[in-house]
């Protein structure tokens, strides 16, 4: 495998087109992210998967690309054919399928990420100006080791409890460390380091998790909240792997994305951490299996707890505390519980399995 070419900054003499790039562009996430990129008059969008990129998003893009973050030969084409400004690093293997190959799930979520921010400081030094390095990180980098201590930290802040006991955390929580690496300090001691504007911005939020009326996550922990309203939408009945009791917090993915662009947005100036808790509203499971059921009242849910996936859960902390993203960037959620429902999920889902 060959490293980004640091110097190229022509293709075959021809100067660079301007983009975008989002990884893990097939996601829901993904998804999300490029329609509304789109719709505000993006057209610079590269967007890269290791699936093929939906028929629909397409149009939406100026390449598509099926292709692996950690192949460093695909990350040199991209650096020689564009000037790239800003990477939406959205490509990671979920919380529930790392821990099946936490191996595996290093290669992607932490080589892939150091790949990325490889080609953010060689972009950036070769057109001269920052390139803005947007990255999810999760509620997955906290853990707590009991219930107990779970009840005791209630809302945590962004610099308390961080000892995940999942692949998935560690992996996260290693990628914001680099990522402050990368933008602060990379090769301090090389004379050729990276100086002035031709830096990596990075900037990153911590999501709770995030349920889209549209889409169904794959592979993750969270995904018991989306999986029970699509499950009752659908009329399929739906046994919860987690109790009743289990409380993390959640956002709507427009929220999600409105935080992302919102953050990428932002004046530099403005931001005084480089990893910002968000957090909409935090439920328990049963609370939302009643919201659920008042909306679909035919709705089968029942709770079968699995007790690793639960214990994942347990050691998730019940909300975060994210006053700095307000503080900071203007973070502000449209929807809580009751608008999540009845704003967002109820009308759009009720119409998408019924078209
Ligand atoms: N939604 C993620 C997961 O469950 C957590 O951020 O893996």
């Amino acid at each position: 495998m060959t490293s980004p070419d640091s110097t190229t900054s022509t293709s075959g003499g021809a100067s660079r087109h301007g983009g975008t790039l989002i990884t893990g562009a097939c996601g829901e996430f993904g998804h999300g992210l490029i329609r509304t990129l789109y719709d505000a008059g993006h057209r610079d969008i590269i967007a890269l998967d290791v699936r093929e990129v939906d028929a629909s998003l397409k149009p939406m893009c100026r390449e598509t690309i099926v292709g692996d973050i950690t192949d460093t030969a695909l990350l040199s084409r991209l650096h020689a054919n564009y000037e790239i400004r800003s990477i939406f690093h959205l490509a990671a293997l979920l919380s529930t399928r790392s821990e099946f190959n936490p191996e595996a799930a290093h290669q992607v979520n932490v080589v892939g990420t150091m790949h990325l921010l490889k080609l953010a400081v060689d972009e950036a030094m070769s057109h001269g100006s920052p390139v803005r390095f947007m990255f999810p990180s999760s509620i997955a980098v906290y853990g707590v080791d009991s219930l107990q201590a779970k009840a005791r930290a209630g809302a945590v802040s962004e610099d308390q409890c961080l000892e995940p006991t999942t692949m998935y955390g560690c992996n996260k929580l290693a990628c914001e460390h680099l990522g402050r690496y990368y933008a602060r300090h990379y090769r301090q001691l090389a004379k050729d380091r990276p100086s002035g504007e031709a830096r990596v911005d990075f900037r990153c939020i911590r999501f709770p998790g995030v349920i889209s009326a549209f889409t169904l996550p794959s592979g993750g922990t969270s995904d018991f909240a989306p999986e029970m309203i699509h499950a009752a939408a659908r009329g399929e009945p739906y046994a919860c792997f987690v109790r009743e009791d289990a409380r993390i917090p959640f956002i709507t993915m427009p929220d999600a994305i409105e935080a992302l662009l919102r953050l990428h947005a932002a004046v530099a100036t403005r931001l005084t951490r480089s990893v910002y808790n968000i957090t909409a509203f935090a439920p328990s499971a049963g609370e939302i299996a009643s919201i659920v059921r008042s909306h679909f009242p035919k709705a089968e849910i029942t709770f079968r707890p699995d007790i690793e996936r639960q214990g994942i859960v347990d050691s998730w902390p019940e909300d975060t505390k994210d006053a700095a993203a307000r503080a900071d960037w203007g973070f502000k959620p449209q929807h809580d519980l009751q608008a999540a429902f009845e704003e967002y999920l109820i009308p759009n889902i009720k119409a998408h399995y019924t078209n």
